[in-house]
């Protein structure tokens, strides 16, 4: 059980206006793990869209933040998932009219079946915290992948500083292992840096609290909501939400 009207007030319709223009009900069903429309229209506000692009969305989920990017910039989607079956997105992207502009496939992330330099930009939405921060993996399997120019776009799950050791005392009782994923905006920036195949545009815990605050507003509207969110209180947890560019490397004049 939820209470919608928590995720629907004035303040947050006027914040998303494109994510408002769905229905809510849709959304809460189709999420996996939290509100992604708002953290997909967080991350294309700080990135760059012409119609006709082709985009990567990998770690799709139930491919909800794929059709909102067909629908908003007019582009061509790849809907990748591995958890979710294809056959399943695909019912939903036909039941949304876009069947010519978004492509439903099984994927792991490890083993992607594209050309070198095929996507204009890739997106992922609370998944990369589940591969891309291995220390081989983004310029091994994922930079390849877009073409020089083309943007990498993310919103990951972390904290606003690395731990100095184990989770802090606030957070333990809640704290689980796989969380030790969730890094900070300096240690990704770092990642990606290291691979020497992006300049890094952006890093940053969303504009005013708002990573924090995206976390908040959603578990709170659950009746069985996360309460670690809440009580941290924003000392620690936030979404973060970054944007590369692939570097020409090679090819200058
Ligand atoms: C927390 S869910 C988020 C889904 C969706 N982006 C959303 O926000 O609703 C994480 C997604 O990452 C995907 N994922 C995890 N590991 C993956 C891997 N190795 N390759 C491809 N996708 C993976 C899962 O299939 C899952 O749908």
């Amino acid at each position: 059980m939820m209470n919608l009207d928590m995720l629907c007030s004035p303040d947050l319709q006027a914040r998303y206006p494109r994510s408002t223009k769905y229905d809510i009900h849709w959304i809460v069903e189709n999420q996996i793990g939290s509100h992604c429309l708002w953290l997909m229209e967080s991350l294309c506000d700080v990135m760059e869209w012409n119609p006709g692009m082709r985009i990567l969305d990998l770690g799709c989920g139930k491919a909800i933040t794929s059709i909102f990017l067909a629908k908003e910039f007019d582009v061509q989607v790849w809907a990748a998932d591995l958890w979710i079956a294809p056959s399943e997105n695909w019912a939903r992207i036909r039941a949304a009219g876009l069947a010519h502009k978004v492509f439903p496939m099984r994927a792991e992330a490890r083993e992607l079946p594209f050309a070198e330099d095929f996507f204009d930009a890739v997106v992922g939405i609370n998944s990369l915290q589940f591969f891309g921060t291995d220390d081989y993996y983004l310029q091994n399997h994922l930079i390849k992948l877009v073409k020089p120019g083309g943007q990498i776009g993310m919103v990951v799950p972390g904290i606003l500083q690395e731990f100095d050791g184990l989770a802090p005392g606030h957070l333990q009782p809640y704290w689980k292992p796989d969380y030790y994923s969730w890094h900070s905006p300096d240690w990704w920036r770092l990642h990606w840096l290291h691979t020497g195949m992006v300049a890094v545009e952006l890093c940053d815990t969303f504009p005013d609290g708002e990573g924090y605050q995206i976390f908040r507003r959603f578990e709170e509207s659950l009746n069985d909501g996360d309460k670690m969110i809440s009580i941290d209180e924003g000392r620690s947890i936030t979404f973060i939400r970054s944007v590369v560019q692939k570097i020409n490397i090679g090819n200058e004049p």
